[in-house]
C-alpha cells in the first residue's frame, strides 16, 4: 500500500509529516519504508540522520542494476526503513523519475505500507508513482495564509492537489500542519474542508519549537520527544491514518 505526501508550498512540513507518520506506523508492528521522492531537493534523509550514505534512491535511478535494498536502511529508533536521496548536485542531474515506479514496483511486496515524499506542487517527480499509489496525503500550513482570506486560500490550495489525487483515482486526505491558531478556529476550518471539498482532515500538527530540533537531532519528534504537542498530534493522525487504511 503505497502513500504519496504533497504541499502545495514549499516547508509546509511533508518531509516532517513523512518521517512521523511512518514513525508511528513502525510502532504499531508495520514494515514501514519511507522513500524520498523529491529527487531535486531530497531532505529526507535528514529526518532519519541518513543524509550522508552510499547508496540512494538516485544511485538506483542511475543504475538500474544495483539492487534496492542497497539503498534501503532501517533506522534505528524508529524501525521505519528509508530510502534516503543524494544532495549531490552529479547525482540529481540526468535521472528519470519515471524509474522510481519500477523501483517502487520491485520492493513493494516486502513492506507493508510505503510513504512517497515528494516535491512541492506539482509532484512531477513522483507524478508517474501515483498510479501504483493508493492514497494521497495534502499536507498544508495554515499560519501562512493572512486570516481574511485565511479559508479561501487553504481550500483553493487542496483543491488544486486534489485533482490530481482524483485522476488517478486516490483515496485523499488532509493534514493540517504548523496551526498556531486557537482549536475553535481549527475546528471550523476543518467542517469547512470536510463539507466543501469533501474529503477528510486526518489531523492537526501544532506548531512547535520541538520539531525542528528533532530535525537536527536525526530522531521524528513521535520518538524523540513523545509528550510534546506536535508529538501527540502525529501520533493520532497516525491512529486514525491506520484506521482509514486498514479499518
Ligand atoms: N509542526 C511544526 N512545528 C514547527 N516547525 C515545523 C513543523 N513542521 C515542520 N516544521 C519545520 O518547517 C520546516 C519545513 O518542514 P519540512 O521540511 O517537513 O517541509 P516540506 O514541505 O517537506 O518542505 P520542502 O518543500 O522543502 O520539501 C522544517 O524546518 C521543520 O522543522
Ligand atoms: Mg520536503
Amino acid at each position: 500500500m503505497a502513500l504519496i505526501v504533497v504541499t502545495g508550498r514549499g516547508g509546509a512540513g511533508k518531509t516532517t509529516t513523512t518521517a512521523n507518520l511512518s514513525s508511528v506506523l513502525a510502532s504499531k508492528e508495520y514494515r514501514v519504508l519511507a522513500i524520498d521522492g523529491d529527487l531535486y531537493l531530497p531532505n529526507l534523509g535528514f529526518h532519519f540522520s541518513l543524509d550522508n550514505v552510499k547508496y540512494t534512491v538516485h544511485s538506483l535511478l542511475k543504475d538500474p542494476d544495483l539492487d534496492p535494498e542497497w539503498a534501503i536502511y532501517k533506522h534505528g529508533p524508529t524501525g521505519v526503513y528509508v530510502m534516503p536521496g543524494s544532495s549531490q548536485l552529479y547525482d540529481v542531474l540526468g535521472i528519470s523519475p519515471r524509474r522510481l515506479v519500477d523501483l517502487i514496483e520491485r520492493v513493494k511486496y516486502k513492506f507493508g505500507v510505503i510513504f512517497i515524499d515528494s516535491p512541492t506542487g506539482i509532484p512531477f517527480d513522483t507524478l508517474p508513482t501515483f498510479e501504483l499509489a493508493g492514497y494521497q496525503i495534502i499536507v498544508v500550513e495554515i499560519e501562512r495564509s493572512p486570516i481574511y482570506s485565511f479559508e479561501t486560500m487553504v481550500k483553493n490550495e487542496i483543491e488544486k492537489l486534489k485533482a490530481i489525487g482524483e485522476r488517478y483515482k486516490l483515496d485523499i486526505g488532509v493534514v493540517l500542519n504548523k496551526v498556531r491558531e486557537a482549536e475553535d478556529v481549527v475546528e471550523k476550518l476543518i467542517e469547512t474542508i470536510e463539507e466543501d471539498l469533501n474529503v477528510p482532515v486526518l489531523g492537526w500538527i501544532p506548531f512547535d519549537n520541538t520539531v525542528p530540533e528533532s530535525i537536527n537531532a536525526g530522531i521524528p519528534i513521535v520518538r524523540y520527544a513523545p509528550k510534546t504537542d506536535a508529538a501527540l498530534a502525529f501520533k493520532e493522525t497516525g491512529d486514525i491514518l491506520e484506521e482509514w487504511i486498514f479499518g
